[in-house]
């Protein structure tokens, strides 16, 4: 358990494994909860925390209250994350957005999972879950893509694309790059940590 005094008020007391970002349709929640099994961790979506704590839809917060209202529970729901989770946390593609919350991503482990525009247009045909795409699909897709792109690339500590292959192959690819960049260790227990008893001594 880290400890580390945060601010005057709080004391961080867990801290997620990994938190994923990057744009919709880029495998977040599906490769999230790939690397979550493998790690045995729980994964935790915010969206999914915010429609827990309101009792609404993503869709329906922005229809009647607006995104900045949105934005702001998103805030809240990722900084409470940050400091109490110790799981995969992957964030909703607009996290990036707030600038509080990339300060406070400088802090952790970040994987930016990227997609291409062919594969997030088969990702994303249909969808009526998604308020910021409003039907626009794949052209509205890449002109968000594009205005968010540089706020993505300064949060990564690593970045993975997500376009080919099962979500099991981009989780264990996600866990290579954070080996690689000395960020967990190699293991041959298909990414989970050794268990005490198996420790070499
Ligand atoms: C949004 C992405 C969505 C969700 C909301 C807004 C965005 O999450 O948070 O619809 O602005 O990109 P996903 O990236 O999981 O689709």
């Amino acid at each position: 358990m880290i400890e580390t005094p945060n601010d005057a008020h709080t004391v961080v007391t867990h801290r997620p494994r990994a938190v994923l970002i990057g744009p919709m349709a880029s495998g977040k929640s599906s490769v999230g909860r790939s690397l979550a099994a493998r790690w045995a961790v729980e994964l935790r979506d915010s969206d999914a925390l915010i429609v827990q704590h309101t009792g609404r839809s993503v869709a329906d917060i922005f229809a009647r209250e607006g995104e900045a209202a949105f934005r702001q529970l998103e805030h809240e729901v990722i900084m409470e994350q940050l400091s109490s989770f110790d799981g995969v946390l992957a964030l909703g593609g607009g996290a990036v957005l707030d600038e509080r919350t990339r300060a406070a991503l400088q802090e952790h482990t970040v994987v930016y999972l990227t997609v291409d525009e062919r594969n997030a247009g088969y990702r994303i045909k249909g969808d009526t879950s998604r308020p910021v795409l409003a039907g626009g699909g794949i052209d509205t897709w890449r002109r968000i893509f594009a205005e968010r792109r540089g706020l993505y690339e300064e949060c990564a500590t690593v970045q993975v694309d997500t376009s080919k292959g099962t979500t099991g192959a981009s989780a264990t690819r996600i866990i290579e790059s954070l080996v690689n960049a000395g960020l967990e260790r190699a293991t041959t227990t298909g990414g989970k940590r050794p268990q005490p008893s198996s420790v070499p001594v």
